[in-house]
């Protein structure tokens, strides 16, 4: 049974918590649409395998230079992503649903010693055809909550240097940078920094 989120942050940038896991974007957060639409985060489950299969297919396909690349997931090793993130009590997956639609995913892998039983590496992405509407924050704004109430206490994430967008956005939301793993990642055959950030009980 999928784990139940009970607690978020209240933003201040049109985003409403209307209820325990149902959130609102609002208008001023969409631009030009000027609807009112909302997005749903929840918890992921393994009934989600196929529709982050095709998720994963799309994010692959853009083969973004900013993005780590992956080889998108048989059904199979999806479920197995699914579960990994879902069965150790440190662990999570969250989707962002707009309209029924998977729009976005964040995650939360827990280390698996007890010394470092609070710390969780995150992962995040949008949809291509809804980014800068305010779904990356509230999602990181999901894995802070969940994080708050299941002793997470520190959480790292990585960025590629050439990735500035979503290094700037982990920042506006807390992280701070830890370092860099210098040429950490090959892309069209250059090496590549991955920047360290992490947001956590020590400044
Ligand atoms: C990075 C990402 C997850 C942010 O999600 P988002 O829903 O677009 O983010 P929000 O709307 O909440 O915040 C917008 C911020 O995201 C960052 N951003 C990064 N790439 C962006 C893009 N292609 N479009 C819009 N914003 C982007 C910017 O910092 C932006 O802030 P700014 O307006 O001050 O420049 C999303 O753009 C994405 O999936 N990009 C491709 C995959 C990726 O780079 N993932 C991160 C790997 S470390």
């Amino acid at each position: 049974m999928a784990k139940k989120i009970t607690a978020w942050h209240t933003p201040n940038h049109g985003i409403h918590q209307t209820a325990a896991s149902r959130l609102q974007v609002m208008p001023n957060t969409l631009g030009k649409q000027g609807v009112c639409v909302s997005v749903e985060i929840r918890e992921a489950t393994v009934d989600d395998a196929a529709a982050l299969c095709d998720y994963a297919a799309r994010l692959f396909a853009e083969e973004l230079p900013g993005l780590f690349r992956r080889p998108t997931p048989t059904l199979e090793e999806e479920c197995e992503f699914v579960l990994a993130h879902t069965l150790p009590a440190n662990s999570v997956l969250l989707i962002a649903e707009l309209d029924g639609r998977l729009v976005g995913l964040a995650g939360l892998r827990g280390r698996v010693h007890a010394q470092e039983a609070h710390v969780a590496h995150a992962q995040l992405s949008v949809d291509g055809d809804h980014r800068g509407r305010g779904i990356g924050t509230l999602l990181l704004e999901g894995l802070f909550a969940w994080a708050a109430i299941h002793g997470v206490t520190r959480i790292e994430i990585e960025a590629l240097s050439t990735n500035p967008g979503a290094i700037r956005l982990y920042e506006r939301v807390g992280f701070l940078r830890d370092g860099l793993r210098r040429g950490a990642v090959v892309v069209d055959g250059a090496y590549v920094d991955a920047v360290c950030l992490s947001r956590g009980p020590v400044a």
